[in-house]
Order: structure tokens, then sequence, then C-alpha cells
């Protein structure tokens, strides 16, 4: 049958993935700067990660490494599984998830629904431990012979992000955009939109929201990589700096408390009518403290990385909310 495409109708839900629109925040206290968020909740599964789950899988296949019956095996916070998820059910490829057991309920029962298989393992544990999420995923993908996506070595997920989300930004804000505000779980997002937008434009900042507890922003900030402590906040932060991390991109960096970034959230939803998650909170106070600490107008762009919709039962719950200390 012949795909049928229009302006109007998408072939295939995986077409829908990227040209997500982006709104400017006119609501909260940007100070001289002007703040846009790129809505990457619109992405058919409702985060950014569906564009590397596309790239990823299609590379793979391309490169022979994944084969018609293979299975798919990754470690993630929950969005890349979901994304994977997506791709997988659509080409039809059996996927085992990793899942550190501090990530929310709603995302194990999104990726069940889909019909991912799903392992909690410890979050507890740095790097290195066997039941470390990507050590544990990493073993099990070997024991079964499955192909291991490894998003936090996988130049595709660069690629995805220099050849989409960069470009986006670039004709979206007309070539205007002065700074980026990001964060690194994988580090695909800021590598490869930091390599795009540097290579249009070498004077643009790369701003880094880090969670406070993850080594990065200390290690940008101090030139040293402390002992990793532990946050609540799910998608970034790191114990330990991936492959195709490219930290020479980072200008200026920012360490966001948890009570910070869900504060933020819970604002943003409340003064400018969009449900993001905990990550999209540490991206947002990051730009909020970054446009008002210039001098001169900028336009600064960040993301909404995903939806509220997979936290209700933290951050938009006040007996949660509550219970962390957080209200
Ligand atoms: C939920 C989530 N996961 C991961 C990331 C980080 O992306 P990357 O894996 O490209 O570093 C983000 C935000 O930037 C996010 O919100």
């Amino acid at each position: 049958m012949k795909p049928f495409e229009t302006n109007q109708i998408h072939s295939n839900i995986l077409k829908m993935i990227g040209n997500t629109p982006m709104v400017e925040l006119t609501h909260l206290d940007t100070g001289c700067c002007r703040l846009f968020v790129k809505l990457e909740l619109n992405n058919p599964t409702g985060s950014i990660k569906d564009r590397i789950a596309l790239k990823m899988i299609e590379v793979a296949e391309a490169n022979g490494e994944l084969k018609p019956g293979d299975t798919i095996i990754e470690a993630t916070a929950g969005n890349t599984g979901l994304g994977l998820a997506l791709v997988a059910g659509q080409k039809g490829y059996p996927l085992i998830i990793v899942l550190p057991d501090k990530m929310s309920m709603e995302k194990e029962y999104n990726l069940r629904a889909m019909g991912a298989e799903v392992i909690r393992t410890r979050s507890d544990v740095n790097k290195g431990h066997p039941e470390h999420y990507q050590d544990l995923a990493a073993r099990l993908a070997k024991e079964k012979g499955a192909f291991f996506v490894n998003q936090f070595a996988n130049p595709a997920n660069v690629q995805a992000h220099f050849e989409t989300t960069g470009p986006e930004i670039w004709e979206q804000t007309e070539g205007t955009v002065d700074a980026f505000v990001c964060g690194v779980g994988s580090s695909g997002t800021l590598s490869g939109v930091g390599s795009y937008l540097k290579s249009k434009k070498p004077d643009v900042q790369m701003v880094l929201a880090d969670p406070e507890g993850s080594i990065l922003a200390p290690l940008h900030n101090t030139g040293h990589a402390p002992e990793p402590g532990r946050w609540l906040v799910e998608g970034i932060g790191e114990d330990f700096i991936p492959s195709i991390c490219d930290m020479d991109l980072i200008d200026v960096a920012y360490p966001i408390s948890d009570k910070d970034a869900m504060l933020t959230a819970r604002e943003l939803l409340l003064k400018e009518g969009i449900m993001a998650g905990s990550s999209t909170g540490t991206l947002l106070k990051a730009a909020l403290n970054y446009c008002l600490q210039q001098t001169e107008p900028k336009n600064v762009v960040s993301l909404v990385c995903d939806t509220g919709n997979r936290y209700l039962s933290k951050l938009y719950n006040d007996n949660w909310m509550k219970e962390k200390g957080f209200l």
C-alpha cells in the first residue's frame, strides 16, 4: 500500500518524532533576556528521548548490529525506554528495560503497557557496581546475546541531536540563539546540540543545569570531580562521565537543588501552563539564574524534556512534596 503522507497526515507514528514547537515564557522574571523552551513533551511518548531511540535503532539496523528477531536491552531513567518501546513495538523487536528503583511508577506502568519487560535495580550504587543499572543491562545483554543500545556510549545518540534538535533550534530562532541550557543524563543533548550550535555560531553559550550531588557541575566549576551524591530529579545528573560527553562544550554550569527543581517545575505549570517533569525544573531554574545574571539582552533557549504526567505521584503530589521537605 502506498504510504499516505501529506502536510496534515503522517503515515506512521514514528514520523511524528521531532519538529517540536517552541514557546516563549512570558510570566517568569527573565531580567533583560528572553527565554524560550522547546516542547519535547510533544514527541509521541512524551519526551526528548524519542529522537535518540529512533536514531539508535535505525543506525544499529543499518550497520547490521541489530537483526530481525533480536532482543533489545537498555539501561534508562525511563524516557529512553519509552522511546525504545515505541520504536521496538513498531518494528517488532522484544525489549528489556533496566530501570533504577528511584524512577516513578508511572514510567514502569507505561513501559509495561507498551509491551516492554521491566527489571528494577538499585539507585543507591555507583557505576561499576554489579547492580548499577548500566552494569546490569550490559551483563544481561551479554548473557542473552541481545543488542545493548547503551545510550551513554552510542554515537547515534549525539547524531540524533546534531541532525535534528540543534538545527530545529537554529531555524526556530532564525539564528538568534545566544545561549542553550540543558542537563546531562547520557549527554547526547549537550554533545549533539552543543556541537551543532557552536558550528553555526562559536560564541553560543552552553549552560549546564546539573542536580546537586552530580559530579558534572563541580567538575566544570572546580576542575575536580567530587564523590557522587544522591538526588531525586530523574533523568539528569551523573556519577561518571559518559564517553560521548564533550565537557569542553560547557561554558557555564549551575548545581540546582531538588527543592528548587521541583518548585520551579510547579511554577512553570501555574504561570505558563506547561506540565513538565522534574529535570525540566532543574533546567528552568538554571536558565532563570543565567538570564538574571546577564547585563545585555540575550535569547536563551532551553527544553521541556518530558511530560509531567509521569510525575503525578511525586512533584505534583503535595504529600510527596511535604514528605521530602519541599513544601
Ligand atoms: C528525563 C530526561 N532524561 C535525560 C535528559 C538528558 O538528556 P541526555 O541523556 O541527552 O543527556 C533529560 C534532559 O535533558 C531529561 O529530562
